[in-house]
């Protein structure tokens, strides 16, 4: 029997319903923002997007006529996805220039020194077992940074787990929130729906994402040689079991 499908083996445009939720759109606003402000010091920026998918970030954010714009910047992208850069190359936004990498960005250097590095969703997908690979992730990001650039990531944490059984009730415990507070502020189409329960069974039985705690995510960062230099909640209020568990976007340099 073939493996049943997932989000990211069904279609790029089912991975676009999903990310087009509210949630997800305001998330990638709060990581606009951080990029922006870095663009006034470094308009002529080169930013590299590592796990870029389908590009929804900056077809939808940094290029936006009426937000970023006309940016004199330089976007490269890494995925293993060869069907989400495919939709990505299809959809870039006219004459802006940029480079699609389908490599695995725990290992691929583009070879070029970037002031902004942009991680949405990433972390959580680059495994941490058996080997962790999520710290040589992190590294390989700084190997190809510039010595005072920024790090912007957007990431999902879980409630802290010990054992399989409070793995998927951590798992469960972020969607079932997920899915009832979407539910409050749009409609839910059959896609979306799909996708956010697929997302849920992926994340509770660690296949494809590899969510873990906020305090692991800020070790790793320690081990890779970067500091935060900014963090900020973005959902759920009130909190998940765990207070720190939910959506976050942060920022950090080079230690
Ligand atoms: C949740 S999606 C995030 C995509 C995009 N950053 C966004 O926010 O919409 C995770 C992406 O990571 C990619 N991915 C997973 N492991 C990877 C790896 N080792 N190297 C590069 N891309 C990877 C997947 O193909 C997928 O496109």
């Amino acid at each position: 029997m073939p493996n049943p499908p997932d989000i990211y083996s069904t279609s790029p445009e089912v991975y676009e319903e999903y990310i087009s939720a509210m949630i997800e759109q305001r998330n990638f606003k709060a990581v606009a923002d951080k990029v922006l402000q870095e663009l006034v010091e470094k308009p002529a920026a080169r930013i590299l997007d590592m796990c870029i998918g389908t590009a929804n970030f900056e077809r939808k954010w940094l290029y936006r006529p009426d937000y970023g714009g006309n940016l004199d910047i330089f976007v490269s992208g890494i995925d293993t996805n060869k069907e989400f850069l495919r939709y990505a190359a299809q959809h870039w936004p006219r004459g802006k220039p940029h480079a699609l990498y389908n490599e695995d960005a725990v290992t691929f250097n583009t070879g070029l020194e970037h002031d902004i590095l942009v991680m949405t969703s990433a972390y959580h997908h680059i495994e941490d077992r058996p080997d962790d690979k999520k710290v040589d992730f992190l590294k390989n990001a700084k190997n190809q940074a510039a010595s005072n650039a920024l790090f912007v990531f957007y990431e999902k944490f879980v409630s802290l787990f010990s054992n399989l059984q409070e793995q998927i009730a951590s798992g469960n415990e972020f969607y079932a929130r997920r899915i009832h507070d979407i539910s409050i502020e749009q409609e839910i189409n059959p896609t979306l729906r799909w996708a956010l329960y697929n997302e849920m069974q992926l994340t509770a039985f660690r296949d494809q994402e590899y969510k873990v705690s906020f305090e692991q995510f800020e070790q790793d960062l320690k081990d890779a040689g970067l500091k935060i230099t900014s963090k900020k909640k973005l959902w759920p209020s009130p909190p998940l079991s765990h207070m720190m568990a939910g959506d976050w976007v942060v920022t950090a340099r080079k230690a």
